[in-house]
């Protein structure tokens, strides 16, 4: 029962971190395909909505992937034991939601901060894959 609680709240943590790297790939589709998209009214609408949700709550899916952390590292903890990959995730993804909030703070866009937050994203997806891999 505890394998399948720790396996689903590990599965959480991705789908919330697939939600904010959506945050770059929808503005990416908007920038390059905007003119295709408005030709359609129902895929203007549909990619508006998903656009704004994505946007608007980008802040609440990066820290809600810490709450699902902690309980993941507690149910996997306390099941199986310490996981070296685990902890080199967990590191990879506190980093990434504090430098979040620093540049949320700082309230200015772009600059050296949004080019580590963009790269420590990819680093995030590696460090994940060598972890459930
Ligand atoms: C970004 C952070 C993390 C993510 C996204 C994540 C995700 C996952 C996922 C999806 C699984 C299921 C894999 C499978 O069944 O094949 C898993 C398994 C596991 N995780 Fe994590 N995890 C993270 C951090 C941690 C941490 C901090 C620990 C420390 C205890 C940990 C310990 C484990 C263990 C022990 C397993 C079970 C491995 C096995 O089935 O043999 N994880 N994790
Ligand atoms: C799993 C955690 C997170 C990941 C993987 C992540 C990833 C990203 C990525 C890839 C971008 C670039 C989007 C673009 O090019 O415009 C971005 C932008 C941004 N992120 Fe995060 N992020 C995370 C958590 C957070 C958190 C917790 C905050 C704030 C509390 C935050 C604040 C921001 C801000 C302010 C931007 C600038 C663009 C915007 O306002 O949408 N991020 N994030």
């Amino acid at each position: 029962m505890f394998e399948d609680l720790g396996e689903f709240l590990g599965g959480t943590i991705i789908f919330l971190y697939g939600l904010t790297i959506l945050n770059f790939f929808v503005k990416w589709v908007n920038k390059k395909f905007r003119a295709q998209i408005k030709k359609n009214d129902l895929v203007f609408k549909g990619f508006s909505a998903l656009m704004k949700v994505v946007v608007k709550y980008h802040k609440v899916f990066g820290v809600m992937t810490i709450g699902a952390l902690l309980l993941h590292f507690l149910v996997q903890f306390f099941t199986y034991g310490f996981s070296l990959t685990g902890a080199m995730a967990a590191s990879v993804l506190i980093f990434q939601v504090a430098l979040g909030g620093y540049g949320f703070y700082r309230k200015k866009r772009g600059g050296l901060w949004l080019k580590l937050h963009r790269g420590i994203a990819v680093l995030l997806m590696i460090a994940i894959y060598l972890h459930v891999e």
